[in-house]
C-alpha cells in the first residue's frame, strides 16, 4: 500500500501553512529569548507531537538553552484512552533549580500538562512555564496557565507538523483540520 492510499479516509483542510508557522515561531523565539536572557533555560518537549515545533522553536531562540524530552501515554485513534495521564519517559537531567519551559504541540483537555506541571512543580524548578504551538480552549477540562501560545484553534481534530492521527500525518509541513470522509 502506498502512503497516499492510507490517507484517503480523511479530508485534510489547510489551517496554518509553513509561512504562518515560521513567522509565529520566530516571534515566540524572540519572546522566550527575552524572558530567559542569561538563565540557560531547559526546554522540555512532550513527545511525540511537539518534535517539529521544538526543532524550529529552539532555532528561533538566540540565547543559550538546553533541550530534553518526556513522553506521555498516547492518544488512541484520536481519543484519549482514560481520564488519567501516564509518564512513559522522564527527563534525563535533574530540573531542580532550573528554569523549565515545557514545549507542547497542543493543549486540549489540559490533562497532560496539568499532570506534568504537578509532577515537575514538586521537583523545585526555579520556574515552570508552558509554550504550546496550538491551544484548543473550548475543550479545556483542567485549567492550566500557558505562557506562550502559537495559535488558537477551533474544536476540530488537527494534524500535521508533528501532530498525528493514529501515527499518520506527522510529516506534513503545515497544520490541517482532519475530518473523516463519510463516503456519501
Ligand atoms: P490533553 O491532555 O487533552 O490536553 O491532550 C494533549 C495531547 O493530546 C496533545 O499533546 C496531543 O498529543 C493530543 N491531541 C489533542 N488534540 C489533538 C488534535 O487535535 N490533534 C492531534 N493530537 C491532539
Ligand atoms: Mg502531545
Amino acid at each position: 500500500m502506498e502512503p497516499e492510499d492510507r490517507m484517503t479516509d480523511h479530508a485534510l483542510k489547510p489551517l496554518f501553512g509553513r509561512a504562518q508557522l515560521d513567522a509565529r515561531i520566530a516571534e515566540l523565539g524572540q519572546e522566550i529569548s527575552t524572558l530567559y536572557r542569561g538563565r540557560n533555560p531547559l526546554l522540555v518537549a512532550i513527545l511525540k507531537g511537539s518534535f517539529m515545533f521544538l526543532a524550529d522553536l529552539c532555532r528561533a531562540i538566540d540565547e543559550p538553552h538546553e533541550v530534553d524530552f518526556v513522553a506521555t501515554e498516547a492518544y488512541i485513534h484520536g481519543r484519549v484512552s482514560a481520564g488519567h495521564v501516564r509518564l512513559l519517559k522522564d527527563t534525563d537531567v535533574d530540573i531542580a533549580g532550573r528554569d523549565v519551559l515545557i514545549v507542547e504541540d497542543i493543549v486540549d483537555s489540559g490533562r497532560t500538562l496539568s499532570k506534568i506541571c504537578q509532577l515537575f512543580g514538586a521537583r523545585n524548578p526555579a520556574s515552570l512555564r508552558v509554550a504550546t504551538l496550538l491551544d484548543k480552549p473550548e475543550r479545556r477540562e483542567v485549567e492550566i496557565p500557558v505562557t506562550f501560545v502559537g495559535f488558537h484553534v477551533p474544536d476540530e481534530f488537527v494534524v500535521g507538523y508533528g501532530l498525528d492521527l493514529a501515527e499518520q500525518y506527522r510529516h506534513l509541513d503545515g497544520i490541517y483540520i482532519c475530518r473523516v470522509e463519510d463516503g456519501e
